[in-house]
């Protein structure tokens, strides 16, 4: 077979990603995670502490992606435990959605920064990133076969239902594509976070809620 480089190349869009070596030949969530961790598919491993795998429920039927670890998630090595976690979790509970039943993950495993001050400021991931880091979200999808996969905000929009998807226009919608689970997407919990003031933050949230709330009839295993 070709070889696909060491994964100090930059990638262009649509090139195989290194990753795709790493993943293991009878993968289990565990191998899978120990296999991410030594990934250097992308520059992102220079800057971030570790890679942060998905987590959840091995069994779970739904399965949220989002866009890339936070400066919190950088640190703990979990993903939406810092501030947009902590929205979620909220939007979750109102949602009657139990987060334990549930596997949550992210389009992009390493956190993106550059620094402002003392503090890491977030940056978008860009295409080849998103694509470089594709396989292990696809290995994901085919070890927990969800019913649903729930793509919170464009990043994780892009990465599955390509860059022309408008998650305005379409959330709350569920869309089949070829090869993949049931697709919703929905707006990223950052956004709501970014509401310029409480009355908004409060409408962005229960349109969140409600989307939510159109899983809970199909989550049931
Ligand atoms: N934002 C994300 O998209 N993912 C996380 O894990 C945390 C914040
Ligand atoms: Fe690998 Fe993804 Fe990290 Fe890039 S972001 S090094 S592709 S795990």
């Amino acid at each position: 077979m070709e070889q696909a480089g060491l994964g100090l190349e930059p990638r262009e869009v649509g090139q195989p990603s290194a990753a795709q070596e790493l993943i293991p030949q009878a993968p289990t969530l565990l191998r899978l995670r120990d296999a991410a961790a030594g990934c250097r598919a992308c520059d992102l491993y220079k800057t971030g502490t570790q890679t942060v795998f998905g987590e959840g429920a091995e069994q779970a039927s739904v399965m949220f992606v989002g866009e890339q670890p936070g400066d919190r998630e950088d640190v703990e090595g979990k993903p939406f435990v810092g501030p947009a976690g902590r929205l979620l979790d909220e939007a979750l509970e109102e949602a009657g959605i139990d987060r334990g039943r549930v596997y949550i993950t992210n389009a992009v495993k390493h956190f993106k920064w550059k620094p402002q001050g003392k503090r890491r400021l977030h940056q978008r991931p860009n295409a080849a990133e998103i694509s470089a880091c594709r396989p292990w979200l696809d290995a994901e999808i085919g070890l927990i076969k969800p019913k649903i996969l729930v793509l919170l905000g464009a990043t994780a929009a892009q990465a599955l239902l390509g860059r022309d998807f408008r998650v305005s226009l379409q959330r709350g919608q569920f869309i089949e594509r070829p090869g993949l689970p049931l697709i919703m997407a929905t707006v990223h919990p950052s956004s709501i976070l970014r509401a310029p003031d409480d009355e908004s933050r409060q409408i962005e949230m229960e349109a969140f809620v409600r989307d939510l709330k159109r899983l809970s009839p199909q989550q049931a295993p």
